[in-house]
């Protein structure tokens, strides 16, 4: 087996991934006594943990816009660029004139590449994130008057309900974006598994996976000399302060991306700059110096290895498109 599925996996699950643009709690102040409850377990684990899903406030989202177009941070340039030279040839092994599903569509940027290629009948955006979609899949609508788009509100994860009249044939699910790589190999698996029961029989794959790479290349995307990712990864202390009322200092915790080669997987964790009393209402954790809270993982997969993800899924035939350096993959697969 690859070598990223054998790791000890770690309780983070994914962020952005699965649950999209502003979580609807993102803006608000506190959160669910339940989600209270999780975070601070997180918090005063052995190992210190906060969920990516919290880096998605207002202004968390704004810096990962930033993050998209900086200059270390290769993947979403690359797959842009792929999308547009491979757009023909995607085209023949999707099939047109079908239906596009996105999990995680956000802001339905690529989608709409996407489905002007394919010359798609139907698109269906899913998002945890309902106010934030249902914005974005009515511009969708606007710049492709043919389309019939729609915005579905859920966790890909949990597995969803697609509208009962959208037709069954010809079901392309498109995650761009490598936020499969945001998840624990079994994890990923399991999502591939719905990606695979919602594309039913006759419909496909169209995926984004980022490759393993030179060290110094992948660290930079994630540590980039404006900050920008810096500020980012502290930025989800200031919402969680917001959302359980605790009293991070972000100015005392460093950023620290680095590529653990093991589990073929960039970790972002946030390291703190000197020893540090953390209190909420109800609890509370002391940090040593230089004590860390990871936040995200995001796996580099070979693409031999994820090819094998995708038969474990239940996919078939696969094929891909990659860049002259082979940095980034768009993988298609049948399912
Ligand atoms: N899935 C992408 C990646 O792992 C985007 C992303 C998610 C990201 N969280 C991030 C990029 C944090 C930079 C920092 O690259």
């Amino acid at each position: 087996m690859p070598t990223v599925q054998n790791h000890p996996t770690t309780s983070i699950d994914s962020g952005r991934a699965a649950l999209g643009a502003l979580p609807p709690g993102g803006a608000h102040a506190r959160a669910s006594p339940s989600e209270r409850a999780a975070i601070a377990a997180g918090l005063q684990g052995a190992a210190a943990s906060i969920s990516p899903k919290y880096f998605y406030d207002q202004r968390g989202s704004e810096l990962f816009e930033d993050i998209t177009g900086l200059p270390e941070y290769y993947p979403t340039r690359t797959e842009h660029a792929l999308l547009r030279q491979h757009g023909g040839d995607i085209a023949r092994a999707a099939g047109t004139g079908g239906v596009v599903i996105e999990p995680g569509a956000g802001s339905c940027e690529k989608a709409r590449l996407l489905c002007r290629r394919l010359r798609a009948s139907h698109f269906v955006g899913v998002d945890i994130s309902e106010d934030f979609l249902h914005g974005a899949v009515a511009r969708l609508r606007a710049a492709l008057p043919g389309l019939d788009a729609r915005a579905v509100g859920g966790d890909i994860t949990a597995g969803v309900q697609l509208p009962p009249d959208i037709p069954r044939e010809r079901r392309l699910v498109f995650y761009p974006g490598s936020s499969i790589g945001n998840f624990d190999p079994p994890q990923a698996l399991r999502l591939l598994r719905h990606m695979h029961a919602l594309a039913l029989d006759g419909g496909g794959l169209l995926i984004g996976i980022d490759c393993p790479k030179d060290v110094a290349v992948l660290e930079a995307a994630y540590d980039d000399a404006a900050g920008v990712t810096a500020e980012f990864n502290r930025n989800v202390l200031a919402h969680v302060n917001r959302l359980i009322g605790s009293d991070f200092d972000p100015r005392q915790w460093r950023h620290r991306a680095f590529f653990n080669a093991a589990a073929s997987r960039i970790e972002m964790h946030l390291e703190a700059m000197g020893p540090q009393r953390v209190r909420w209402p109800g609890g509370g954790r002391d940090f040593a110096a230089c004590e860390r809270i990871h936040t995200e993982n995001s796996y580099k997969y070979p693409l031999p290895a994820f090819t094998a993800l995708l038969r474990e899924a239940g996919f078939g035939e696969t094929r891909h498109w990659t860049d002259p350096r082979g940095w980034y993959a768009l993988v298609h697969a049948r399912a």
